[in-house]
């Protein structure tokens, strides 16, 4: 049982390695103009890793081993450059990094880069923080303790202002009433890139359009959101959704690194967080279980308030959990084995 000053030191130590790891991005990309930036290609082209990532997650990991030395680590870049293949996340303390997420971002100098530190307990996200060194003055940090008496909050450095409590709006509005129509959609055409009818590219242009939509459209699937992003950063889609500064998040393909900071902000704020695929056999009225941090899909929705038709926040959610998988292909990112 680890107690919420416990999580409170996790979380202070987290923030200010993130920082520093921050700061170390910053001066690499100075350092950039004058030396070319180290990178290399993983699965394809557009799958990068730079000399920045492995220095960072070798940064974030002797920090905390020092620091936690029981605890378990699981890294970007350690992972892609091991034999194991298998989802490594148990129920003891484990730590899931993602030294730069939007690596691509990062090299075409696009802001949305952001160093993405979760901690789990009993497979629960229940620390995240993730510091965007390239947005704000000096960097916007946000970070959450998962936990009845922990909280979520944004930091801009460079500016005298406080800690902001996230949601920015609170409490959160209730969700449109026919949403998706009215809401902002966040979904990443990530790094799959094959080309066939039945591919994941295909199969998420296909969504998008869907999403995009009229209402009526595309025999019944038009879902006239307001607007699509694609961000280049799943972690910094997830802060979003959290923040309240969007309403949906549709992501497959990433990994549970991507993706484990923002879900614990997430869950603080209220917001949940799905398999992007309707697992199957689930009765419609029944209640849709939380992802798998390391299934590979995600659906995340925003948190909200009771609407004026005494909805639940769960129950809305629930509600356009399932307009959007009526709307939307299935994806097939399988777990290598
Ligand atoms: C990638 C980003 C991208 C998502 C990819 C991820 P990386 O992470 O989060 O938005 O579409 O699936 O791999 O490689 O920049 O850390």
């Amino acid at each position: 049982m680890t107690t919420i000053d416990e999580l409170r030191t996790i979380h202070d130590f987290t923030c200010d390695i993130a920082r520093k790891s921050g700061e170390y991005l910053r001066n690499d990309q100075i350092r950039r103009r004058s030396v070319a930036l180290g990178t290399r290609e993983k699965l394809n082209a557009v799958d990068l890793v730079t000399d920045a990532d492995t220095t960072v997650e070798k940064l974030i990991h002797d920090a905390v081993a020092q620091r936690f030395p029981e605890h378990d680590f699981i890294g970007e870049e350690s992972y892609s450059a091991g034999e194991e293949k298998r989802f490594l996340l148990k129920d003891s303390p484990t730590w899931i990094v993602d030294p730069i997420d939007g690596t691509v971002n990062m090299v075409h100098m696009f802001p949305m880069t952001a160093i993405s530190i979760g901690f789990c307990i009993n497979s629960i996200p229940t620390v995240g923080v993730v510091f965007a060194p390239f947005l704000g003055g000096q960097g916007t940090l946000y970070s959450a303790i998962y936990h009845p008496e922990g909280g979520a909050w944004m930091s801009e450095f460079g500016s005298d202002g406080p800690r902001t409590p996230l949601p920015l709006v609170s409490p959160p509005p209730p969700l449109p009433t026919d949403a998706p129509k009215g809401c902002l959609f966040f979904g990443e055409w990530g790094k799959d890139r094959r080309d066939s009818p039945q591919s994941n590219l295909t199969k998420k242009s296909t969504n998008f359009i869907n999403m995009a939509t009229e209402l009526g459209g595309r025999g019944g699937k038009g879902g006239m959101v307001h607007g699509l992003r694609s961000l280049g950063s799943s972690t910094m889609d997830m802060v979003y959704i959290a923040s309240g500064q969007g309403d949906i998040m549709f992501e497959a393909g990433c990994w549970e690194w991507d993706v484990c900071a923002g879900i614990a902000i997430l869950l603080q704020t209220g917001g949940i967080v799905v398999d992007s695929n309707p697992p199957d056999g689930l009765a419609p009225d029944a209640p849709i279980p939380m992802a798998n941090i390391g299934g590979r899909r995600y659906l995340a929705i925003r948190g909200c308030s009771t609407n004026e038709q005494g909805q639940s926040p769960r129950v809305q959610q629930e509600r356009l959990v399932r307009e959007v998988w009526r709307r939307t292909e299935r994806l097939n990112y399988e777990r290598p084995i």
